[in-house]
């Protein structure tokens, strides 16, 4: 290969004359048939596939309420995760393409061996549809769609301290197992991990024994069950409050939450009534929100009105209609106009549309537009509910 040599900065200003001589050269002798190989390509798109195509390897009860899917890729190859980060989902329903995430609640090592794969740990709590679908129509041996890893809800190392405190209610747990076993594996050197994880009663703890196992082989990892609804528990009883935190935080701890949204709130007051910085609070909302009046600041006039939805995309116009208490995303996909989308909670930034008239209520919680965003009438329908008739531009997929 040749060498471009370096004369000096002076010297060096006519470098470009150099380099297109050279390129010269090497195009008389190049063949006339483009070669469309990029072996850079080839890798990049190796280490972080769009859709990867998932095998159903397993299917097993994590609770009475609650199962674990494995999947394993169908060409072998599984994109590096973090633990905490999630999978997202693109599931044919009746005409319909829905997307979900959900957290992966193995450890990042267990994809990177001989046969890789990842579990996801998801509770059947009806009326939400996508869990009760998933647990009565999907099978060991048949193929869905996803893509991963999303998401920042992982331990960073030059932004966390190393004693996290994981505070976890319902399937909430995911993203903490999938910690808790890369801790117990060796990984996340020098942290330790308490699990403080709020359910009523014993039988609604996911993934109990499996988290039994890590702590008695971990001396890492510590977890501390608090039952609310349960008479005959003999551990800690009642809802995680700020004593309970305090008790059994180490020096300087970072917090993790993953749980629904009711919980979220209690534990962000809590944690500030003990002094904890934000910057050492991080957060994960599941199921963007079961209840819209519930979040702060919905105009609850609005409650159980129905509205109309101008769908415009390129040249084609739709109408359909929408409940106040669905997210715009939802009224489309019931509509089986197609909208991609990852978080589900106006974070990633992935699904958007435009607002060409009408009102919405946006999430105040991962509203991540900007200003400009805002200015030009950009919104994500995962997070946006009618506040009155709508007309919308969304891209074509
Ligand atoms: S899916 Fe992430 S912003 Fe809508």
């Amino acid at each position: 290969m040749s060498k471009i040599k370096v004369e000096g900065f002076f010297q060096d200003i006519g470098g470009a004359g150099r380099v297109t001589k050279l390129r010269r050269e090497k195009h008389k002798d190049a063949s006339d048939i483009p070669n469309p190989k990029d072996p850079i390509r080839e890798l990049a798109d190796r280490l972080h596939p769009g859709e990867i195509e998932l095998r159903v390897a397993d299917i097993r009860n994590a609770s009475p309420t609650a199962k674990t899917f494995r999947f394993e890729p169908v060409d072998g190859h599984l994109p590096v995760f973090q633990p905490g980060q999630y999978a997202s989902f693109r599931l044919n329903i009746g005409n319909s393409v829905l997307t979900r995430p959900y957290s992966i609640s193995s450890a990042p090592y267990e994809a990177r061996g001989e046969h890789p794969y990842f579990e996801i740990t998801v509770r059947c709590n009806r009326p939400y549809f996508v869990p009760s679908w998933l647990f009565e129509n999907v099978k060991v041996g048949d193929v869905l769609k996803g893509s991963l890893p999303f998401g920042n809800f992982y331990y960073e190392p030059l932004r966390d301290t190393k004693n996290l405190v994981a505070l976890a209610g319902g399937s909430g747990i995911a993203p903490f197992h999938s910690m808790a076993k890369e801790i117990a594996y060796g990984k996340m050197k020098g942290c330790n991990l308490t699990v403080l994880y709020g359910s009523m009663k014993s039988d609604d703890i996911i993934l109990q024994q499996e988290l039994k196992i890590i702590e008695k082989d971990c001396p890492d990892v510590k977890v501390v069950h608090v039952l609310s609804d349960d008479e005959a528990w003999n551990g800690e009883k009642g809802f995680l409050s700020g004593n309970l935190i305090r008790k059994y935080s180490g020096e300087d701890s970072t917090y993790f939450f993953c749980g629904p949204l009711p919980m979220a709130q209690l534990m962000e007051k809590e944690l500030q009534s003990l002094g904890v910085p934000k910057r050492r609070f991080r957060c994960d909302v599941l199921n963007n929100p079961a209840n819209v009046t519930a979040l702060p600041g919905y105009p609850k006039e609005h409650e159980g009105k129905t509205y109309k939805i101008t769908v415009r995309r390129g040249i084609e116009a739709d109408t359909i209609t929408a409940s106040s208490s669905e997210s715009v995303a939802v009224a489309l996909e019931r509509a089986e106009i197609p909208v991609d989308t990852h978080c589900r909670n106006g974070e990633c930034g992935y699904c958007r549309g435009q607002l060409l008239t009408g009102e919405i209520f946006v999430s105040p919680i991962g509203d991540g537009r900007r200003q400009m965003d805002k200015e030009m009438g950009w919104f994500h329908p995962c997070a946006s509910w009618p506040l009155s008739d709508l007309e919308i531009k969304i891209p074509i997929l």
